[in-house]
């Protein structure tokens, strides 16, 4: 029986690709896609995402509109990284297609809450959607089957501050709701995600087929593995958000630990800094599964077939 799968998503360049690499997989139901601030506005990723299911012959798969901005700090969005649209140098039509009227938190309770024990919820952006719907409706909590969460930087210097991962710096109050709630999450932070480089070497493989897919990924990623070099000194890129979502289905490619991890809300040079209590000082109960080794190989295998898979069929 295929999972279902609901994605919490700001596409964004990585995020794209994970909405790609769902679609291709039949291990997993893709149900709908919540949008939040993050990579760029959620005005802008909710178009996107509704480009890219366009652009995979997935209109079907419903969007909807998630927050704008964060609980409480100003609004940090990712045009270096992902450019101004979100989706680098590539340019897709105008969707035909419209989001849902109802709001992104309220999809996310509502299935959840209609399906208990059945859905799994992919966070790939800033917390600030799955947060709110915790606190309007805490019994997602026992109700939520899993929730795998892209984000923060364990042992690993961030990507957005020296401390910092990037979703878990745009709204770390979001990411203190959800880390404290009690939800089953499995967590893939910088530690694995830097270990997985998409290269140029993938992507000729990959501009072998000819398809608007295959075109779209050329023209994101270009952006992407220049921002990588000019500011990282990385030969190629890093795909966290498919990574995310490849554990879903194939959890070996990682290895975890239970931890008890937290997120810095104090107004340092901290703020948003994700870390682990490994020697359990304080004795707290361990909140989370964590990504702390990763088979980089296995995990790009997959997501090049399943792309060449899905390259193939859409031509
Ligand atoms: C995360 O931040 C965004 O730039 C990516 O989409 C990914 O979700 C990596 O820090
Ligand atoms: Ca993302």
């Amino acid at each position: 029986m295929p999972k279902h799968i609901i994605l919490d998503s700001d596409p964004g360049i990585d995020d794209s690709l994970a909405i790609l690499l769902a679609l291709a997989s039949p291990e997993i139901v893709l149900d709908g896609i919540s949008t939040i601030h993050g990579n760029a506005s959620t005005e802008q990723v909710t178009k996107n995402a509704l480009s890219i299911l366009e652009l995979a012959k997935a209109s079907h798969v419903p969007v909807f509109k998630g927050c704008d901005v964060p609980l409480v700090k100003d609004s940090l969005l990712g045009p270096e990284t992902h450019g101004d649209t979100g989706l680098g140098y590539a340019k897709l039509p105008d969707p035909q297609t419209q989001p849902k009227i109802q709001h992104g938190s309220d999809y996310l309770i509502e299935q959840i809450m209609s399906r208990p024990g059945e859905v799994t919820l992919v966070a790939l952006g800033p917390l600030t959607n799955v947060a709110i719907a915790i606190r309007k409706e805490p019994r997602i909590v026992q109700n939520v089957k899993e929730v795998f969460i892209m984000g923060g930087a364990i042992q690993h210097p961030g990507n957005t501050t020296a401390l910092a991962e990037f979703n878990t710096y745009v709204d770390p109050h979001a990411a203190h709701v959800v880390f404290h709630s009690g939800m089953p999450m499995i967590l893939t932070p910088l530690d694995v995600t830097y270990q997985c480089i998409f290269t140029k070497d993938d992507l000729n493989r990959l501009e072998k087929i000819d398809s608007p897919i295959t075109k779209f990924i050329s023209d994101s990623t270009r952006f992407y593995m220049e921002f990588h070099d000019e500011y990282q000194k990385i030969d190629g890129c890093v795909i966290n958000d498919p990574m995310t979502l490849a554990l879903t289905f194939m959890p070996e490619i990682c290895d975890y630990q239970d931890l008890v991890v937290d997120v810095d809300i104090s107004t340092g040079v901290g703020l948003g800094n994700t870390f682990a209590d490994f020697y359990n000082y304080e004795k707290k109960p361990k909140n989370m599964k964590v990504a702390m080794g990763v088979r980089p190989r296995m995990f790009m295998e997959l997501f090049l077939e399943r792309m060449e898979g899905l390259c193939s069929k859409i031509r």
